[in-house]
Parts: structure tokens; C-alpha cells; sequence
């Protein structure tokens, strides 16, 4: 047993629970090894090829004598933070650190350690100055930024160019080019092909999907930034309406269960001309065994007859459970994850788009991914989702949109009744405050 060191020599020494003690250089290697190995339980995601999570916690492993135990969790968000609602709602400590969405900080913030306490002042210092105050919750930094994500349309350049067809400008377009070319690959032989791939399950990704058609048709975010409740309006309604007709016709009925990945598989196995996705595609649609490798596009999501495009803004960040055991340990691993370096791997290996302004301007950073140059205003300019203005309401308010327009594309209700039902229920949530 290593002896106990009560007073320390070094700053960043602390003294963990226990009596371990554990060099702490906020994401740096460790110069020293440690005196007592550390077990750390991180919650990752789904453990398939868009994660990078693991990798990165087993190299912090390595560099610092810890173990890492990975615990492999939902991809959809909307499951993911169930399972995150019930083990820190019961204060478990069964886990460390964990992956936490953009509109999560202030819906789990109660649950999250001040990674300010625990980390240099400056650690946020080269960050995307909006992202750190997303995860600012009063005055506590519940999370650090790891990458940032927009919604972009895929498309197929060789049937565009096949068929003489222009990048849809519109969301009508898209549903014309999308009819037209899915009919003639179809005569052509492809029984599989769909016109049009998107995220329409009841779940977290299609209110940020509905969130672009609304807003790009010119019918505002939900909920303003004001607090209040805007989607009743006759933009919102067509928008949903629009939605609702490719069902069936442009995309399959399937869609009405799909999420991100399902999606994915669908454009990239050759059997779609659009897809609706976020970056990370771009690095798995052209590797190797892709049928579409070196065949595709990517440009800003389409808009209404009125409206601009819009893409939701999303991205991930990592966060400290309160119910940690070792907070100072596990916001060492959060750090390392969202530090330069790792943000610099991520962006090249896998084209997720970095929190750190300055890699937006490295070569190797740039050249990995279009989206990251061409569709850097698209980044910076995306659309939040009504998360902070209606904070730990958030939740109630994203999957009543959901529920509300995933009935409309089953076809059960109307874009008009859909937002004026939608908007009763959330004059009733926000009247007990957000
Ligand atoms: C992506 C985004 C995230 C969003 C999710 C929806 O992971 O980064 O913000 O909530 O997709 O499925």
C-alpha cells in the first residue's frame, strides 16, 4: 500500500477518496505514474463505428495508469437519457463521466460536477465561446464541449448528373427530383430505392429534422427565445404537411422508425439519392466498402417557398456524475477527451466537427471533411433547439413536438391541428415556468 500523502507536494496533486493519489494534468499525459490504479466507468455510446469514445478513454487509460470500464449505451438520445434519468436520479455512482447532448446541460445540470473545480480555470479558454455558454449553468461549467454538429443534405452526384438534375434549392425540389429519380432508378431495376432518408422515429432526432422543416419554411423554433410558444402558425403547419407526403411515396414507411444510423446504412449500401444526416457521415459513406465511395455530396438542407435553410445545431459534451467517487479523476478523463490533440484526431479520422475554434483552421483538420471549410457557416450558423430558454422543461417540450409530428406523419393529424394541439400543451408546460 502506497502511504497515505496528506499534504501535497505539487498543485495539481490531489488526494482522491481513499487515499489514492492521482496526478492531475487536466487531459495531458501523466509525466509520473500513479501510486494507486483507479477504476473510471464511462458512459460511451453504442460502441459501433461513429464511436470514438472507447478508443479515446482506453488511450487516457494507458497514458495514466487507470483502467477504464466503457459502458456501451443507447445511440438515440432520447433512450440515452432515460437511462441516464434513472441511474443519476437513484445517485449511483456506477458511473463517472458521461456523453451528454447539447440540450441536456440544463435538464441534468443538478446531476453534474463543476468541472471548474476540478480543472484549470482557463480549460475553456480555445473553445467555441457559445458552446461553453450552453454548458454554463449558473456560473458552473456542467460539461466540456467535445464536438459540434449541423444538419446537412447528402446527395448522390452521380444520379444527379445522370439525370440532369441541379442540388434542390427548395424542399419542393427535393420532393420533385426525389420523385423523378427514384422512378427511374426503380424502371431501371433498383425495386429499393428511395428518393429521400431521414430521421422519423418518435424520438430526440426528429425534432431536430421537424425543427429544420419549420424553421426553413419561415415558422420560427418552437419557442422563441423569449419563452414563448410560436409553432402555431400556418408555415409550421405546411411544413409538417410536406413532411407527412413523402411517407410512402419519397421515403420508405420505415422511415417513421428510423434513426440516424438506420439511415445511414440505407444511403450509404446505394439504395437512396438524399439523406438527411450530420456530418459524421461523410468519413464512413466514402471509406472503403461503401457503395457510394466518391459519389456523393454534401450542401445546406433545402428551405420553403419563404424561408432560409436551416440546419439544428447539435453535438455532445462530456460530463462528471456528482455521484462520481473520483470527480477529480473522471473530469481528468473529460478533459483528455475534449483536448486539442483528441479533438484533432477525431476531426481527421472520423470528420466530427471540432469545439475548438482554432482547428477549424489546421490543414489535416480541414482537408478531412467538406464540411468543415465549405460548410462552416452552415456550423456556425445553425438553429438551437428551445433547450436553455426552457431549461429542465426541455425534455416535455421536445417530445411533445416529436409525438405531435410523428402523428402527422403517420398520417393520424393534420399540420394545422398538429401545432395548435402542440401549442396548448406547451402554454400549459411553460405556465408552470421555464
Ligand atoms: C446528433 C446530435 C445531437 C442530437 C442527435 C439527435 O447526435 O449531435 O445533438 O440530439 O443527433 O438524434
Amino acid at each position: 500500500m502506497p502511504s497515505l500523502v496528506t499534504s501535497s507536494p505539487l498543485p495539481a496533486m490531489r488526494l482522491l477518496k481513499g487515499g489514492a493519489v492521482a496526478l492531475l494534468l487536466s487531459g495531458a499525459t501523466l509525466a509520473t505514474p500513479q501510486v494507486l490504479a483507479t477504476e473510471i466507468s464511462i458512459a460511451c455510446g453504442a460502441g459501433d463505428s461513429s464511436d470514438y469514445c472507447p478508443a479515446l478513454a482506453e488511450q487516457w487509460a494507458e497514458k495514466t495508469g487507470n483502467t477504464v470500464n466503457i459502458i456501451t449505451t443507447p445511440n438515440d438520445p432520447t433512450e440515452k437519457l432515460s437511462l441516464y434519468q434513472q441511474l443519476l436520479g437513484s445517485q449511483s455512482s456506477d458511473v463517472d463521466v458521461l456523453l451528454v447532448d447539447i440540450v441536456w446541460p440544463g435538464l441534468l445540470d443538478d446531476h453534474l460536477v463543476d468541472l471548474y473545480e476540478y480543472l484549470p480555470a482557463d480549460i475553456t479558454e480555445d473553445f467555441f465561446p457559445a458552446l461553453v455558454d450552453n454548458n454554463t449553468i449558473d456560473g458552473r461549467l456542467v460539461a466540456m464541449p467535445w464536438y459540434t454538429d449541423a444538419g446537412l443534405l447528402y446527395y448522390r452526384k452521380d444520379l444527379l448528373e445522370k439525370y440532369g438534375y441541379e442540388v434542390p434549392q427548395t424542399w419542393q425540389e427535393l420532393t420533385d427530383t426525389a420523385e423523378a429519380i427514384q422512378a427511374a432508378e426503380r424502371e431501371a431495376g433498383n425495386a429499393d430505392f428511395w428518393g429521400y432518408t431521414f430521421q422519423g422515429r418518435a424520438y430526440e432526432g426528429l425534432t431536430c429534422n421537424a425543427l429544420e422543416w419549420v424553421a426553413s419554411h419561415g415558422g420560427g423554433t418552437i419557442v422563441d427565445g423569449e419563452g414563448e410558444v410560436t409553432i402555431d402558425n400556418p408555415q409550421a403547419a405546411a411544413a409538417l404537411d410536406l413532411a407527412a407526403s413523402w411517407i410512402g411515396t419519397i421515403s420508405p414507411e420505415g422511415a417513421l422508425n428510423h434513426t440516424e444510423e438506420e439511415t445511414r446504412g440505407i444511403f450509404q449500401s446505394g439504395n437512396a439519392l438524399f439523406l438527411r444526416n450530420w456530418p459524421y457521415v461523410w468519413a464512413l459513406a466514402n471509406s472503403e466498402g461503401s457503395e457510394v465511395a466518391g459519389k456523393i455530396g454534401m450542401a445546406s438542407l433545402p428551405h420553403g417557398p419563404k424561408g432560409e435553410s436551416k440546419a439544428t445545431l447539435g453535438g455532445w459534451n462530456v460530463a462528471v456524475s456528482r455521484y462520481s467517487e473520483h470527480p477529480a479523476l473522471a473530469a481528468d478523463l473529460a478533459a483528455y477527451i475534449t483536448a486539442e490533440p483528441q479533438q484533432k484526431a477525431h476531426a481527421v479520422k472520423m470528420g466530427r466537427n471540432p469545439t475548438i475554434e482554432s482547428l477549424y483552421q489546421d490543414e489535416q483538420v480541414l482537408a478531412s471533411n467538406p464540411s468543415m471549410r465549405d460548410l462552416y457557416e452552415t456550423l456556425v450558423n445553425g438553429v438551437p433547439r428551445p433547450a436553455s430558454v426552457t431549461g429542465d422543461a426541455y425534455a416535455r417540450v421536445s417530445n411533445a413536438f416529436f409525438n405531435r409530428t410523428h402523428q402527422v406523419l403517420s398520417g393520424d393529424l393534420d399540420g394545422a391541428s398538429a401545432v395548435q394541439q402542440l401549442s396548448r400543451e406547451l402554454e400549459r408546460l411553460s405556465r408552470r415556468g421555464w
